[in-house]
């Protein structure tokens, strides 16, 4: 199996220093620069308990936005640092740099128990090159490189893959979570194996609806997906959301799934509004109906039953991207009725991806799910069935 990974309990963290790959790519507020949510910070805190419980010196690295290899304070990791202080309520030394004299300084003095951060790897180009001379440097402050950075494990950068080639490199628990169930489900699904994707684009998912139509028996597409889908079989969508250059993959995708002989589910139905707006004059039409000038903007009724009933009797559903703009709480119902199907399945669900996580999230579902994938486009990266560069480097079991 390529993703079952040895992990912190392969090896005694006792004296050991220990590079510790996060992902605390939080967002932050423009104006303030306070941090707006700390999960991704919290995300990774069993492994570093556990690393500094047993007698490991943890320097953790990680990036933040995308200062592309500039010094940007406002991207500095210095606010995550206070908060790691806070969550584990104790001192967190912060190096003023990523390689320089004050992380080489702040690393060489750093005990076993002890917490440090070093600064933003982004604000050195070197890491998004993935420079061998930078990851060796990076490499050279530990013993033991472990990665919890499942967020960021599709980038090849120093931080996410480089720097393991010169350590024996474990996954945290974190990771240890996400291969799991991700590569459970992508390797090994119970079947009936339904995906269901959602989200704007189809530009943004061309690798993950050709290979999840090849692995599951069923793939249910709906958001603004759907409209480029519904234009290639004729349609007319009105003002809906088309890319008409992807309108011959989406023939593809049609035909593919025949002769795979899989179950390629489209809307019959949908909530259109007569423009992108909360408060637009909204109804719900069939597809062959929807009024020149207005837009798809979520599954309709006759929708929401259908897909609901063909995840019934599902063993693995993994969900990508809303069912319809769920910012907007007139368009929010077809997602929420897709979340309400998976939370009363008995199957393995997973929902990967930003978007959906939060509308799960924000609709209260989120303990009805078995597993929450932390990756946005990592999890993308995941269903598109890519080798990702930051759990390829990780030891195998
Ligand atoms: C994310 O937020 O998805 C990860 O931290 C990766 O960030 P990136 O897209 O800037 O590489």
């Amino acid at each position: 199996m390529r993703y079952v990974k040895k992990t912190v309990r392969d090896f005694n963290p006792q004296g050991k220093r220990v590079l510790l790959r996060c992902d605390f790519n939080v967002p932050l507020n423009k104006e303030t620069g306070e941090i707006r949510s700390d999960k991704r910070i919290r995300a990774p805190l069993p492994t570093i308990r556990y690393l500094l419980e047993h007698g490991a010196a943890v320097i953790v690295c990680s990036h933040l936005g995308k200062p592309k290899g500039e010094w940007k304070p406002e991207l500095s990791l210095r606010p995550v640092a206070k908060c790691l202080s806070e969550l584990l309520q104790m001192p967190v030394k912060m190096a003023d740099d990523v390689i320089g004299e004050s992380a080489q300084a702040l690393a060489a003095e750093l005990k076993p128990g002890e917490l440090m951060v070093l600064e933003n790897t982004r604000f050195h180009k070197e890491e998004s090159k993935n420079d061998p001379e930078f990851s060796k440097k990076l490499a050279s402050f530990a013993d033991v490189y472990v990665s919890d950075a499942f967020g960021t494990a599709h980038r090849n950068h120093a931080s996410t893959a480089g720097a393991a080639a010169y350590l024996p490199a474990y996954s945290g628990f974190l990771m240890e979570t996400e291969l799991k169930f991700l590569g459970r489900a992508m390797e090994k699904p119970a079947h009936p194996f339904v995906a269901v994707l959602g989200g704007a684009k189809v530009s943004d998912k061309l690798d993950v609806i050709q290979n999840l139509l090849e692995k599951a028996d069923k793939v249910i597409i709906g958001g603004g997906m759907a409209y480029t889908f519904l234009k290639a079989l004729g349609h007319n969508v009105g003002a809906s959301l088309v890319e008409d250059d992807k309108i011959g993959y989406c023939l593809e995708m049609l035909e593919k799934a025949k002769k795979l002989d899989k179950t390629l589910l489209l809307p019959v139905d949908l909530m259109v509004a007569d423009r992108f707006a909360a408060d637009a004059d909204s109804k719900v039409v069939d597809i062959d109906a929807i009024p020149e000038g207005w837009m798809g903007m979520g599954i309709g009724p006759k929708t929401q039953k259908i897909y609901a009933d063909a995840v019934q009797g599902a063993g693995t559903v993994v969900w990508n991207g809303p069912l319809g703009v769920f910012e907007f709480p007139a368009f929010a119902e077809g997602t929420r009725a897709m979340a309400q199907a998976l939370a009363d399945l008995d199957a393995m669900t997973i929902v990967g991806g930003g978007d959906s996580v939060s509308a799960v999230e924000q609709m209260g579902f989120s303990d009805k799910i078995t597993h929450i994938s932390t990756g946005g486009g990592a999890s993308l990266d995941f269903f598109a069935g890519k080798d990702m560069p930051g759990v390829m480097c990780l030891l195998d079991q």
